[in-house]
């Protein structure tokens, strides 16, 4: 009996690696076991695990041996495991335990497992000039979930196909790291009733034309049977397509798609909201795997320096000189050469960046400047942008940012086009989540933050578009000023979205974010900006007309038209109420962003009358300069207002 279980233990040990979704086994005939061709294969399937993860394109090629006994074999990891090497190493390497199981003494095969993909042969398919790489159906392999999407077949399979073609298309043109590789979502709507999330991925060393006609090739194969299935895959060594219903891969989508037809883009329904029942929200998920990540983050960030500049206008190269595997606390030594400008990149290891540069400013030391930066990176919050760290070098200060694909607030709530993408549940959603960021860099971190230059395009969106407030504590790094209230010489910040004692004065507290936030709320309302062409009625802003259509009950007047203003009146009025009560002449008037957070979240705590906001007796009639039009001009004559003092 105890026999038997030992055996039994002695299997399930050896088990984890037949995860394998599949195998196509090759049709070349066997292998005379114990010869040449069984240790040729041998020493590829112990090359291939380490040269797959440690190269960039989490991709390698082998080949070992020579005549009739030479093996060709290659690799190809997922593209989003970037940053879990371990993971593609221990995957490549299962997989060729699973062909040896699975294929016996076959000479060819190809396994494809959730992480990676491996084949081998005889035949020398490494070249792709040599194979039909485009229609290789030698390798195919398919796979279907069980269970229907639910809605009108003839319309969620035309959705189905069109997510597949932009993905391939996305996948094709991607020469970035890894390259020819794309991950997508497409919301909800009418035709679709579910989110879908899909994949495609071809070798990087496939052209992208080459790329797109495998790609293509492939979705082709997907009939009007198998594309309602709720998710499925289709795989050749040289690419592979995949869509589910549930996100599948690391990291968010990298490309949210809209359907290519015609007529009016269907509203997105709210992306999830946290599932409240179980434990876990959504936004834990990545807390609890990025952790180790942003240490390593870190680490290389207090140990990156230019070594180097060598040129100027190369894109963001940050290049692990030594291929250890990757691990929390390692020592690593970067190289980055970089346009000095703001830009994006992404670690090999799949971290992607957003790096700013700092207008240079002497003063203060890199010591300072890293202290600075260390104290802020410290502050996390679902609704904040992580500042992974800085790099310095002379006077050149750079500051690495979490990198989020969703661009800012003003890309959406300005723009004609986009403006339907951010329906109320989502808008109100997004003053929520600003609100709270914001409490928490007020009130809950230890540093009490000041953010001193809040305004839409420092709200950037993840891929749900959940808001997250960005260059928070930039104005603290320049000054180190710890005080609550202060005052300062170099008034940073934009107009239009500046209280007007900050302005002026240069007196900046807790209530000048107030205040910005209150133009915020009033902007996302609107669609429109708070200074900028567009009616405001005699005003010069956005900000004494909201309050005279307010005060009129005309405050529908002032909603964007492209939100159904019937469904959530009492919602919006509410909003409207609280950014005016924000914007407020008299910072002592204006409510703390607690306040704020509670009075959104209750929806039947009676509100106060907002007095009258800031620039409230600036009219344009007053201007000197003739003003032909009554559109709202962003010139400084927030500067000649009188503060209540
Ligand atoms: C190859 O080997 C496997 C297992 O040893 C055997 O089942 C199969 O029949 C062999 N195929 C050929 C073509 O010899
Ligand atoms: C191959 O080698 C293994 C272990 O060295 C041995 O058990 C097996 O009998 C050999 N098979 C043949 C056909 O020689
Ligand atoms: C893994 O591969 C890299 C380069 O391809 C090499 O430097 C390293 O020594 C290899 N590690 C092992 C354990 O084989
Ligand atoms: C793969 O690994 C082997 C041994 O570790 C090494 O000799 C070879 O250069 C590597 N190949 C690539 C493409 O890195
Ligand atoms: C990998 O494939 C390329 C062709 O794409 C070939 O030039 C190279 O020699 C191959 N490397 C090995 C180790 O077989
Ligand atoms: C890494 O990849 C392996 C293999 O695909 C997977 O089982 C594991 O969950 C991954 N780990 C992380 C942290 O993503
Ligand atoms: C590739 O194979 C497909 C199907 O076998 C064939 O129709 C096509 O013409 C081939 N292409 C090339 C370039 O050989
Ligand atoms: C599905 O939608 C198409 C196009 O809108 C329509 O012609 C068809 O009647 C619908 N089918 C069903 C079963 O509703
Ligand atoms: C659709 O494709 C699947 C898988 O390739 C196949 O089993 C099925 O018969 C096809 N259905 C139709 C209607 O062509």
């Amino acid at each position: 009996m105890a026999g038997v279980l030992l055996t039994i233990l002695a299997f399930l040990l050896v088990l984890p690696s037949a995860t394998a979704i599949g195998k196509v086994c090759g049709n070349a005939g066997n292998y005379t076991a114990n010869g040449t061709y069984q240790s040729n294969l041998a020493s590829v399937a112990a090359t291939l695990p380490n040269n797959t993860s440690s190269l960039p394109q989490l991709f390698a090629n082998a080949t070992a041996g020579q005549g009739a006994d030479a093996v060709y074999a290659l690799a190809l990891c997922r593209g989003d495991m970037t940053n879990n090497l371990t993971g593609c190493s221990d995957c490549v390497a299962g997989s060729f335990r699973y062909a040896q199981r699975m294929c016996p003494n076959d000479r060819a095969a190809s396994v494809y497992d959730d992480g990676c993909l491996v084949g081998f042969s005889n035949r020398n398919f490494l070249v792709p000039a040599n194979n039909n790489v485009t229609q290789d159906t030698s390798t195919l392999f398919e796979f279907w979930n069980p269970g229907s999407l639910a809605g009108n077949a003839t319309l969620v399979s035309a959705g189905v196909r069109d997510l597949l073609a932009q993905t391939a298309q996305e996948a094709a043109n991607n020469n970035g790291t890894p390259a020819r590789f794309a991950t997508a979502v497409m919301d909800a709507s009418a035709s679709a009733t579910q989110t879908l999330y899909s994949m495609a991925q071809c070798t990087p060393d496939l052209s992208a034309g080459d790329c797109l006609s495998c790609l293509r090739w492939l979705i082709g194969m997907v009939n009007d049977t198998t594309s309602v299935r709720k998710g499925g895959r289709i795989l050749v060594l040289r690419c592979n397509v995949r869509f589910e219903t549930n996100m599948f891969n690391e990291g968010p989508p990298m490309k949210r798609i809209t359907p290519s037809s015609s007529g009016p883009p269907a509203p997105p329904v709210p992306a999830p909201t946290p599932d409240k029942r179980s434990g876990i929200k959504p936004w834990v998920i990545p807390l609890i795997v990025a952790p180790p990540l942003a240490v390593v983050a870190i680490c290389f960030i207090f140990y990156c320096c230019w070594k180097r500049r060598r040129n100027r206008k190369g894109n963001l190269r940050l290049r692990r000189k030594h291929a250890n595997k990757l691990q929390a606390g390692d020592e690593l030594d970067w190289e980055m050469e970089a346009e000095l400008s703001e830009f994006s990149g992404q670690f090999p290891e799949g971290i992607e960046i957003a790096v700013k540069r700092l207008a240079s400013h002497s003063g203060q030391g890199f010591i300072e400047f890293k202290n600075e930066v260390q104290l802020i990176a410290k502050l996390q919050h679902t609704n904040l942008v992580r500042l992974l760290g800085c790099c310095s070098q002379e006077e050149e200060k750079i500051l690495v940012y979490e990198y989020l694909p969703n661009k800012s607030l003003d890309f959406f709530i300005f723009d004609e086009n986009r403006k339907s993408l951010l329906d109320w549940n989502k808008r109100l959603a997004i003053i929520e989540g600003i609100a709270e960021g914001l409490l928490y860099l007020h009130k809950h971190s230890r540093l009490r933050v000041i953010h001193r230059d809040l305004k839409p395009s420092n709200i950037l969106l993840d891929s749900e578009l959940n808001p997250k407030i960005s260059d928070f504590g930039l104005a603290k790094i320049f000054s180190s000023n710890n005080i609550e209230e202060s005052t300062t010489r170099r008034v940073v910040g934009t107009y239009g979205y500046m209280a007007p004692e900050y302005a002026s004065e240069g007196l900046f507290s807790i209530k000048s974010d107030v205040f910005s936030f209150g133009v915020l709320v009033l902007e996302i309302l609107s669609g429109k900006r708070n200074s900028g062409s567009h009616e405001c009625g005699d005003f010069i802003n956005i900000l004494g007309y909201a309050w005279q259509l307010y005060e009129e009950e005309r405050w529908s007047e002032l909603v964007d038209s492209s939100l159904v203003t019937m469904s959530h009146s009492a919602e919006m009025r509410r909003c409207m109420n609280i950014g005016l009560l924000c914007v407020q002449e008299n910072a002592a008037d204006r409510p703390t962003m607690l306040d704020v957070v509670a009075m959104l979240s209750s929806k039947t705590k009676i509100l106060a009358e907002p007095k009258h906001p800031a620039y409230f007796n600036v009219r344009v009639g007053n201007e000197e300069t003739p003003t032909t039009t009554k559109s709202c001009s962003i010139n400084e004559m927030t500067i000649s207002v009188t503060t209540p003092r």
